[in-house]
């Protein structure tokens, strides 16, 4: 994917700063009365769901132990299911925490089911969500430019679908760190062509496990790895014998780069939103603190010209990926 040559959605200075450092943070890209209604609503999920029918899959990431991957996972493309954190049971396997304090994220459909999470794909739902509605002068300036839409746009894409949505809670005390990962290694096409939009729906600081970002990794680490689903059932890594980075002549391997770099932390505000490079190193701490940090984050893949593998651990759902628009 090519630096676009438009640059509505983005000033040309963001745009820069993105291709430059893999990604970019855009304070206030949700107005408080936005960020308010996504996190009553993950409220609800999280005090909503059953126990009772709960097979009590814990998202691991694979340091404690096996990498997640059970069919209450690996069916959870189109529906909106819940994870619980590897530390949220004691020895016997016992929940330690009431469910709404245990839960590691919510997924993966919540932009399709959800409908305060989808009216932020599809403003029409709700055309005042992200201030960009027909309440006039009174509107921030800037919002508008923020819809994901028109970010997808500036970015360069053609035909970006929503592959998958997740809330991640990073509960008080339990949070999960999410050892150095690219993106693209769990969401692969071929050329790679991922994007994350992270909206912190809480204050995210270096106390309660905010991320971590090694800038200008995009454009030299290559996704080695892919993430599939396993010939003998559950998940696994591979070889990626395909195409390393995206398309572009910014791209590609580089002496002297380590991925023990020094990482910069990404505290944010509640309605912040942070593109992430699908290449882009990225890493966050524990939260070991009293504060929660509950976040919301989607991810776009080109949809002309690229291969979604059919290997991927996620399958798109019958009726397809959800398209931003379509050129
Ligand atoms: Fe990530």
């Amino acid at each position: 994917m090519a630096p676009a040559e438009t640059t509505g959605g983005l000033t040309p200075s963001q745009l820069a700063a993105f291709w430059r450092d893999g990604y970019l943070v855009i304070p206030n890209a949700l107005p408080p009365t936005t960020v308010k209604a996504l996190l009553d609503e993950t409220h609800a999920l999280l005090e909503g769901f059953s126990l009772s029918d709960h097979p009590m899959t814990r998202f691991s990431t694979g340091e404690k132990s096996a990498h997640v991957g059970d069919d209450y996972f690996l069916s959870s493309g189109d529906k909106v299911r819940f994870f619980f954190e590897e530390d949220a049971f004691d020895a016997s396997g016992n929940l330690t925490k009431p469910k709404e304090r245990a839960i590691n994220k919510i997924g993966h459909a919540l932009h399709a089911l959800s409908p305060p999470f989808a009216a932020l794909l599809d403003p029409a739902l709700n055309p005042d969500l992200l201030g960009a509605g027909s309440s006039g002068g009174s509107v921030a300036v800037g919002h508008k430019e923020s819809h994901p839409a028109a970010i997808a746009r500036a970015l360069g894409f053609r035909d970006p679908r929503c592959l998958q949505s997740m809330i991640i809670c990073k509960q008080p005390e339990i949070g999960g760190a999410v050892p150095p990962h690219q993106d693209t290694t769990f969401l692969y096409t071929d050329p790679p062509s991922a994007v994350g939009f992270w909206y912190a729906l809480e204050d995210a600081t270096a106390e309660n496990g905010c991320l971590s970002f090694l800038p200008g990794s995009h454009r030299w680490a290559p996704v080695k790895q892919r993430f599939v689903r396993a010939d003998t059932g559950g998940t696994g890594f591979i070889n990626n014998d395909g195409p390393k980075f995206p398309v572009g002549d910014e791209y590609g391997e580089k002496e002297g780069q380590s991925e023990d770099g020094e990482y910069k932390l990404g505290e944010v505000k509640a309605g912040s939103l942070v593109l992430i490079h699908g290449n882009l190193l990225h890493k966050s701490e524990r939260n070991t603190s009293q504060k929660g940090r509950i976040i919301y984050t989607f991810h776009v893949i080109e949809g002309e010209g690229t291969k979604y593998d059919e290997r991927n651990w996620l399958q798109p759902p019958a009726d397809g990926l959800t398209r931003l628009y379509r050129e």
